[in-house]
């Protein structure tokens, strides 16, 4: 780990997570029925793919059903690698871009000598997912991204603008556990690891309404040395 800090420490503030696993296998698709209309997560995407060279491979994290981002990117001709806690996601993400890799796994376990190792990426995408975790998790996990990135990489990461950790929220029918920070605190935390090339945000109401209207915040990443 870049600030180094053990893998013990690592596993010390690492929760058990199957509940939030089993959350998101029971939400399977009707999440992209909730969150139709993604304009921030597409024009995100649509700068990554701009930004990217023809060959370039690519890394979602917490790729959810695949729709929209590994779809787009791999239309876009890029290598596309998913990686999702969720069983239900992956198997969704598989039929929804079948030219992709998935894989179950979770985020802590790409961390650098972490038990999965999957390379090194032109670019990684984590559009509402690092927000699964709890707080002193979130810069670990950044420093993962950065440790999966080739010098110059690029991270595309999503987050919703609230200031609270690991709480318990109803969701699609189910409870989830999630944290966020406002929006200079965000900055801070990104800028440990990462130069923000390009920011935007959307106040952005899902359709279904369990789930409050949400500021959404989209910030556009270089890796550091
Ligand atoms: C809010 S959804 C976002 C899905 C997708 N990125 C999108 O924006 O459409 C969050 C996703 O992160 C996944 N997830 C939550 N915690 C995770 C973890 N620790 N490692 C990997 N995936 C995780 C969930 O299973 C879920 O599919």
């Amino acid at each position: 780990m870049t600030n180094g800090n053990s893998d013990a420490d690592y596993e010390g503030i690492r929760p058990d997570r199957r509940d939030q696993a089993e959350a998101f296998d029971a939400i399977g698709d009707s999440y992209d029925d909730a969150f139709p209309h993604k304009e921030g997560q597409v024009s995100a995407g649509e700068w990554l793919a701009g930004a990217l060279s023809p060959e370039a491979r690519v890394l979602d994290l917490g790729c959810g059903t695949g729709v929209p981002t590994a779809r787009r990117l791999t239309d876009a001709g890029f290598e596309v690698v998913g990686v999702d806690l969720s069983k239900e996601m992956v198997r969704l993400a598989r039929a929804n871009v079948p030219e992709g890799a998935f894989h179950q796994l979770d985020i802590a376990d790409l961390r650098p000598g972490g038990p999965a190792d999957l390379g090194r990426f032109d670019a990684v995408t984590a559009f509402f997912s690092l927000l699964m975790l709890p707080r002193p998790e979130i810069p670990e996990a950044l420093r993962t991204v950065h440790h999966l990135l080739v010098p110059g990489g690029l991270f595309v990461i999503s987050m919703v603008e609230a200031d609270m950790d690991n709480r318990a929220i109803p969701f699609l029918g189910k409870s989830i556990r999630v944290s966020g920070y406002l929006r200079e605190e965000l900055h801070k935390v990104v800028e440990q690891d990462f130069e923000i090339l390009k920011e935007s945000s959307y106040t952005y109401a899902p359709a279904i309404s369990d789930v409050p209207p949400e500021e959404q915040v989209f910030l556009c990443c270089r890796r550091r040395d």
